[in-house]
């Protein structure tokens, strides 16, 4: 056994290897994580949420077609350059503030294996320390950013949190469930969880959103997991592994999320984000009006 993993969490795994399929045909060729939602790509809500919580390392799960992620959070000389030349002062710090706002780094998933795979190709980064898993579809707008909400539930218990939500019957078949005793308002001792269950053999409303503070034991019970639905090896049979072995918690996540992986949840995010911008949002909600829906 090793040490007792630290209670800070400094780094954050965000799987980025996906084919985006529910999102073609604009995923044929450029990665999803880069839709642009309003002006920013996905991936960098996801980022900035994850800056917003502490964390300084962001390690980016990629694979083939992704190199535009790279770019993303690279420096840009040209563009700098460019802008800087042009006296557009303000736009060029906000370009140089996305390369610096964290360190980066990138490993590649050579097959899709799936999450759970995904996971277990940032083991040699990971050490001995716990850290945060952001999956890129799930966009939350939330006062206080989701996965800090978690980090102040792993600073308590020093076990392994999953953000969930409480979702309609109907939808349970989309995301892992929880099975799981209430311990305190918002918080669950999660006692067993289940990968896209139909809806007769869930065993609660509450979703996995896709948000995650890992400990590293993770890495053993990934190992071990055969693969599951799709013939995938799943991060929710990891955890359910680990579940039967140690405490884990569900924190229910304060925010509105959207599925921006999935074309409606995407155009919803899209109007919301679009409305909340003060320099779009007026001349927007006019136009919204004047279609007189
Ligand atoms: C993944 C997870 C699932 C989780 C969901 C949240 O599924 O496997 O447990 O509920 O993310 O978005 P995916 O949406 O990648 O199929």
């Amino acid at each position: 056994m090793g040490a007792m993993p630290s209670s800070n969490v400094t780094k954050a795994v965000i799987p980025a290897a996906g084919l985006g399929t529910r999102f073609l045909p604009a995923t044929k060729a450029s990665p999803k994580e880069m839709l642009p939602l309003v002006d920013k790509p996905l991936i960098q809500y996801v980022v900035e949420e994850a800056v917003a919580a502490g964390i300084r390392e962001i390690i980016i799960i990629t694979g083939r077609g992704k190199r535009a992620i790279e770019d993303h959070f690279d420096v840009s000389f040209e563009l700098e350059e460019n802008l800087r030349e042009n006296g557009k002062k303000g736009l060029l710090k906000e370009i140089q503030a996305i390369a610096e706002m964290a360190d980066f780094c990138y490993v590649r998933q050579r097959h899709a294996r799936g999450l759970g795979h995904a996971i277990l190709c940032a083991q040699h980064l990971i050490g001995n320390e716990p850290f945060a898993v952001l999956l890129g579809d799930d966009i939350l707008d939330a006062p206080v950013p989701a996965i800090q909400q978690m980090i102040q539930v792993y600073q308590r218990f020093q076990a392994p949190v999953v953000g969930i939500q409480p979702v309609p019957k109907s939808e349970v078949h989309q995301y892992g469930v929880i099975k799981a005793e209430p311990i305190e308002p918002d918080l669950f001792q999660i006692t067993d969880l289940v990968e896209k269950p139909v809806p007769q053999m869930a065993p609660s409303n509450l979703a996995v959103i896709g948000r995650y503070i890992l400990t590293p034991e993770i890495f053993k019970a990934l190992e071990k997991t055969p693969p599951g639905k799709n013939g995938e090896i799943q991060l929710t049979d990891a955890l359910r592994i680990l579940a039967q072995q140690k405490v884990m918690y569900g924190k229910k996540l304060q925010g509105m999320r959207y599925d921006a992986g999935d074309k409606l949840g995407f155009l919803k995010a899209t109007v919301e984000f679009g409305l909340k911008r003060p320099d779009l949002g007026k001349p927007f909600l006019q136009y919204l009006k004047s279609l007189k829906l």
